[in-house]
């Protein structure tokens, strides 16, 4: 085997990130990946985790750059997209693909995104943006249709609420703009047109001018089992999405895709870099719901084992622009992934009075617990990838966030990747892990 001559650095600490470092050295045998801050639970053959590589601090990623040969950087963690990373490292001299701060707003703020897809014309939801909570809630009043309010800045996931009826869409107003429950993030609200149908992530690689379609993935946003309880960053997901034929791909493509590319192009942004389209597949047709700037997570975690192409190669191509001669080919596996979350466990309070806590995504939640089991997944129907896990004085690991691991079963079809990532996880313990039953259920809002 050759020794790797090239490096990248890749900016992120999630099971996103996991799975982005595996992507390089997995398709490039000539690759070290350095992974910063990353993830001290990983200890994959040619990653190399770099703690003092911080999300916050983009001089430190660029202090690494100048002590190890860098090849490039890849930034794919929102907290660093959205505060000017990239800027950073561009203006440094450091060949640095991600989106600059000017097209992470994109993500950061949804009235401008949504503004955005209906000045280059792609279908969306109906909507409408406020400032204040009064004209907000004479709009809903005026509404025969059930509505969606969304805080417009980044609120971890969980800054949508899906209304039922009138009431709660006022509600929502209040506790975003009154109660201000995602604190400066709902200084601005969107309200638009709540849709039915199935949800699909979409994705794509663009270089500033081309871009490549990945494939698709169906996530799993509700915490709870009958796709009920809270939206949050997601409890699973699978791929391939099972609505997505080549039809759908096409209209993807010319619909959603080729409209955007000529938007970001006419509003000046050079964008290098994964985008993350969120879109329900409706009876009228596909709409977008929302914009990210970086790969999905959980998403990563199913997608991204299905490409087979060179990856570094397509991170050159983004670099000088030339993405429209590449492809991506794929594998005909499907995966399907659940999240082992930090859910329910009881504690002490200070007086010494037993404590519960609810556990992740719902409300407080411990973390530190000491994680078994993961030597018995079967590497033959199944990849791990490490979200919120740390290393402990003795060398162990244990649980240190909401999603703590991400479990992804192989199969020839997606009833077998299903079973596999099932029969897997029930293999992994720690206190008060959760995880949803039915993640490859489909549940399609029309009926
Ligand atoms: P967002 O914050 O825009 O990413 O939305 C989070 C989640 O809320 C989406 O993944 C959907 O599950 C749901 N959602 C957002 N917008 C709509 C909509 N217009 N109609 C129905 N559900 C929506
Ligand atoms: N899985 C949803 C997200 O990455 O935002």
């Amino acid at each position: 085997m050759t020794k790797p001559n090239r490096n990248v650095l890749l900016i992120d600490s999630t099971g996103r990130g996991h799975a982005l470092a595996d992507l390089f050295q997995r398709t490039d045998p000539n690759l070290q990946v350095f992974y910063g801050p990353g993830n001290s639970a990983v200890a994959d053959e040619r990653i190399y985790t770099v703690p003092e590589v911080s999300l916050g601090d983009p001089v430190s990623a660029v202090r690494f750059c100048q002590e190890h040969a860098t090849d490039f950087v890849f930034v794919s963690h929102i907290d660093a997209l959205s505060t000017g990373y990239v800027d950073f490292l561009n203006n440094s001299g450091i060949r640095t693909i991600g989106p600059d701060r000017a097209a992470a707003r994109l993500e950061t703020s949804k009235a401008f995104t949504k503004r955005l897809l209906k000045r280059c014309g792609v279908n969306t939801a109906r909507f409408e943006v406020f400032n204040r909570p009064e004209p907000a809630k004479q709009y809903i009043h005026g509404l025969d249709y059930q509505v969606v309010v969304k805080a417009d800045g980044l609120c971890e996931g969980n800054g949508a609420y899906v209304c039922d009826d009138q009431t709660s869409a006022l509600h929502a107003v209040d506790a975003i703009m009154l109660a201000r429950a995602h604190k400066d993030a709902g200084n601005c609200i969107v309200i638009e047109e709540r849709l039915f149908g199935l949800e699909i992530s979409i994705f794509a690689l663009f270089d500033g001018k081309d871009f490549l379609i990945f494939p698709a993935a169906l996530d799993y946003k509700r915490s709870d089992d009958g796709n009920i309880g809270v939206n949050c960053d997601g409890m699973g997901s699978l791929s391939p999405h099972p609505l997505a034929d080549k039809v759908l791909y096409r209209k993807i493509q010319t619909e959603i895709l080729e409209p955007l590319r000529a938007g970001l192009l006419e509003e000046g942004l050079n964008y290098k870099g994964f985008i993350y389209v969120g879109a329900m597949i409706c009876d009228a047709g596909i709409k977008v719901l929302e914009i990210n700037v970086r790969f999905g997570d959980s998403e990563a975690q199913v997608v991204l084992p299905k490409v087979q192409t060179n990856f570094t190669r397509l991170c050159e191509a983004v670099l000088h622009g030339t993405l429209g001669s590449m492809s991506v080919e794929t594998d005909d596996k499907c995966y399907c992934n659940v999240v082992a979350a930090q859910g329910a466990t009881m504690g002490l309070e200070e007086d010494g009075r037993e404590t519960r806590y609810p556990g992740w995504p719902h409300d407080d939640f411990e973390v530190g617990f000491p994680i078994s089991g993961l030597d018995l997944l079967d590497p033959r129907n199944c990849r791990l990838f490490f979200a919120n896990v740390r290393r402990d004085a003795q060398d162990g690991l244990v649980t240190s966030g909401g999603r703590v691991v991400h479990v992804t079963g192989i199969g020839d079809n997606s009833a077998q990747a299903v079973h596999h990532a099932y029969t897997n996880i029930e293999r992994v313990r720690f206190a008060g892990m959760s995880y949803r039953s039915d993640i490859g259920v489909i549940y399609d809002s029309r009926r």
